[in-house]
């Protein structure tokens, strides 16, 4: 579906968006770990996190859904039945690198599959420390999908320093430790979203080293009830459009503020944008609270290398951020955007230059300058949902609006994003 942008003048109103995807993917995973009933409210309705519930599905549990409500019956420790067939994780990559610890210390084979996208992203990531962990797991030669994950002879807790800053990677390791009598400890130098962490209430120490965080059988998820804070990643792609039309004033409601992901805040606000925070307080030991942004004038700022992973999903929106500010846009220590949902340095510097910017593109990063040129842009999506947005969001800020092609994909994230988009510029 090629869909048509027209120049938005002004944001108005309030905007309740749905659960957080990274938590969402979590809950629904430590509930159907758990032994019994949990609910999850506002659960993120993304097709990901449907991803998720659907292999789930397929390991014996149950979901019932009602109104804003997700009861799910979960299997308890080793409990999950073996699945008839493959499980297929579409375009998650959260749904196959974390079911993969689990899965790993499971008495039954599986095998994991996804779309034409997830099977072209690197999965040696997480089957080399699994490996080293006892797991019987093994990519294709070329390192993807599929994963074929067989019963372990033996696991074994580890002592290990992750090699990539990757909250799934971290996540995936975290999730077959909690399957050990014996504590294993896992050392991040450059901190990633926490979310596992905090909903599994694991035991975290800084050293020199970095963050260390221990983790035993102890730790396995029991029931729980949790209302998923509004998903901070959707609410950037509004936030730089408030920022950037004219008298405009928005709230973002509940939206999550954990400090391993509020990096796009940080850096908008570094920029010039003027954003409260009101209303703050914690759910489920997840920080929440409302956005109120206004319309400001922006000034690209240098981006530390610390904070990439913070932002590193908010990097497409933050470059279109960028094109409207003063100076020039430039990101660099983000070579991970090379493995996301499309090689989003390639993505981004190809519609850059549709849109008549100057791109010098770096094997880590790109920098952008000059102005939009006032013609018709038509941008592509690449099937990447945050490339869809964030061009989205570019095509309302040009002059004579913009179109994006394939755009059926922002369902991967955010399926009502038209809607949201609507509601407020009208
Ligand atoms: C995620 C971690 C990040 C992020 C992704 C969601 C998670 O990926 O980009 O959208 O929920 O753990 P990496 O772990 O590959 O950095």
């Amino acid at each position: 579906m090629n869909q048509k942008f027209e120049n938005i003048k002004t944001l108005k109103g309030e905007l309740k968006l749905p659960g957080d995807k990274s938590i969402s993917h979590r809950s629904v995973m430590f509930a159907s770990m758990a032994n019994g009933v949990s609910v999850i409210r506002n659960c993120s309705n993304s097709e990901d996190v449907y991803s998720t519930i659907e292999c789930f599905k397929k390991l014996g549990c149950k979901f019932d859904f009602r109104n804003d409500e997700i009861k799910v019956t979960g299997r308890g420790w080793k409990g999950f039945t073996k699945p008839e067939g493959e499980l297929y994780a579409g375009n998650s990559g959260t749904t196959t690198r974390l079911i993969s610890g689990i899965l790993s210390a499971q008495d039954f084979e599986s095998v994991i599959t996804g779309d034409e996208s997830l099977s072209q992203r690197p999965m040696k990531r997480i089957v080399e420390p699994l490996t080293l962990m006892g797991a019987n797991i093994s990519a294709n030669e070329k390192g993807f999908l599929p994963l074929r994950i067989k019963p372990s002879v033996s696991l074994k807790a580890v002592d290990y320093k992750l090699q990539v800053a990757s909250a799934q990677v971290k996540s995936a390791m975290i999730l077959c430790a909690v399957h050990l009598e014996d504590e294993s400890v896992i050392t991040e130098h450059i901190p990633t979203r926490n979310h596992t962490e905090k909903l599994l209430k694991l035991k975290t120490e800084q050293s020199t080293d970095g963050t260390k965080i221990f983790i035993s059988k102890k730790n396995y998820p029991v029931p729980f009830n949790i209302t998923v804070p509004s998903d901070i990643s959707s609410a950037a792609f509004f936030m730089v459009l408030a920022l950037l039309t004219h008298d405009s004033e928005i709230v973002i409601k509940n939206v999550s503020l954990n400090e391993t992901r509020t990096g796009v805040i940080q850096v908008l606000k570094n920029m010039g944008g003027k954003i409260l925070i009101e209303n703050e307080s914690l759910e489920n030991g997840e920080p929440i609270g409302d956005l109120r942004i206004f319309s400001s004038k922006l000034k690209n700022v240098e981006i530390p290398r610390e904070i990439i992973p913070n932002i590193i999903d908010e990097i497409p929106i933050l470059s279109v951020a960028g094109v409207f500010a003063e100076g020039n846009f430039k990101v660099t220590n983000a070579k991970e955007l090379r493995v996301k949902e499309s090689d989003r340095i390639k993505s981004l510097c190809a519609n850059f230059a549709k849109a008549g910017l100057s791109i010098n593109e770096f094997e880590d990063g790109f920098e952008l300058s000059g102005k939009p040129s006032d013609s018709y842009a038509n941008f592509k999506s690449f099937g990447d949902h945050r490339i869809a947005m964030a061009f989205a969001v570019m095509s309302t800020l040009l002059k004579n609006g913009g179109t994006v092609e394939d755009f059926e994909c922002v369902g991967i994230s955010n399926p009502n994003f038209l809607d949201q988009i609507r509601k407020l510029s009208n």
